[in-house]
């Protein structure tokens, strides 16, 4: 049977809406919109696509955006000075720097030197570090945006086998201790993995963020696995995934598209990152 096609662009809608009603009910209430501070530095394309559907977001739910645009030679310490500002800036609640950053700029450096409570990214350790010890506050996007796509499905996660391919500190990493948190049984492959196929072959929910096209053959899936494809690939100016689809989508009960999957899912939690850490302020 072909799988059903979860439609990440119509759960992020929603998730919008119920934060758009929430944060106009606090306006009614008496508290100024969340503010969230964008950091782009240079002039990837990719980066600047994704920064401006984080800008559009902010406005049709009533988040207030502050661009900070710079140039790619901005050095190191003008990148931390203004990070500091912002930190200060008791009208700011959320900071965002895009990655990748340039060469010269230390993205562990800037990411440590984001106040905790306006790390809407969730990339700060002491995050990361909530979310291993069971006390998530802000969650990595990605990942929890997967989390919150997973319980729309009404299938129960406690104590399936989940396969997660990738270990990069943003995704793969959180990803798997967001699926610890729900009780999943969890495989962690990286690009060392001896026999991937098997690893995948054993996922009752798989996750792939690898970043490679087509990584993962459709044949290896599990029949009726979940498959969730966080790989975003340009191949001749089209986006494909990690995994390959028209093939997955034949043994998979359940599928996320690319593009119109995780993406949408990546912002809407942004924006509820930003509206938890003004809570938090
Ligand atoms: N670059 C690609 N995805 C992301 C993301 O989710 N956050 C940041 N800060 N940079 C990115």
């Amino acid at each position: 049977m072909t799988a059903q096609i979860i439609d990440g662009k119509k759960i992020a809608g929603e998730l919008l809406q119920k934060l758009k009603e929430e944060i106009s009910q606090r306006k009614i209430d008496g508290v100024r919109s969340p503010c969230l501070a964008v950091l782009l530095i240079g002039d990837n394309p990719a980066s600047e696509v994704y920064v401006r559907n984080k800008k559009i977001a902010c406005e049709k739910i009533g988040i207030k955006s502050i661009s900070v645009d710079l140039r790619s030679d901005v050095s190191e310490e003008e990148v931390l000075t203004i990070v500091k500002k912002l930190n200060d800036d008791n009208t700011v609640d959320g900071i965002l720097v895009q990655s990748p950053l340039p060469a010269h700029v230390d993205e562990k450096l800037v990411i440590e030197a984001i106040s905790p409570n306006k790390d809407v990214d969730g990339f700060h350790p002491l995050n990361i570090g909530l979310l291993a010890i069971k006390r998530p506050k802000l969650r990595s996007c990605t990942p929890y945006g997967v989390i919150k796509m997973l319980k729309t499905l009404n299938v129960d996660l406690v104590g399936m086998n989940a396969t997660v391919v990738g270990a990069s500190n943003n995704v793969g990493r959180p990803m798997a201790l967001e699926l610890l948190l729900e009780n999943c049984t969890v495989t962690m492959c990286n690009s060392k993995t001896k026999n991937l196929e098997s690893k995948v072959n054993q996922a009752d929910l798989l996750v792939v963020a690898a970043g490679i096209k087509n990584l993962v053959k459709g044949e290896w899936i599990k029949q009726d696995a979940i498959v969730i494809d966080i790989g975003i690939n340009r191949v001749d100016g089209k986006l494909v995934g990690d995994v390959e689809f028209s093939v997955a989508k034949e043994k998979a009960s359940f599928i996320t598209p690319v593009p119109g999957g995780v993406g949408p899912m990546t912002v809407a939690t942004l924006m509820e990152n930003t509206l938890l850490a003004q809570k938090l302020s």
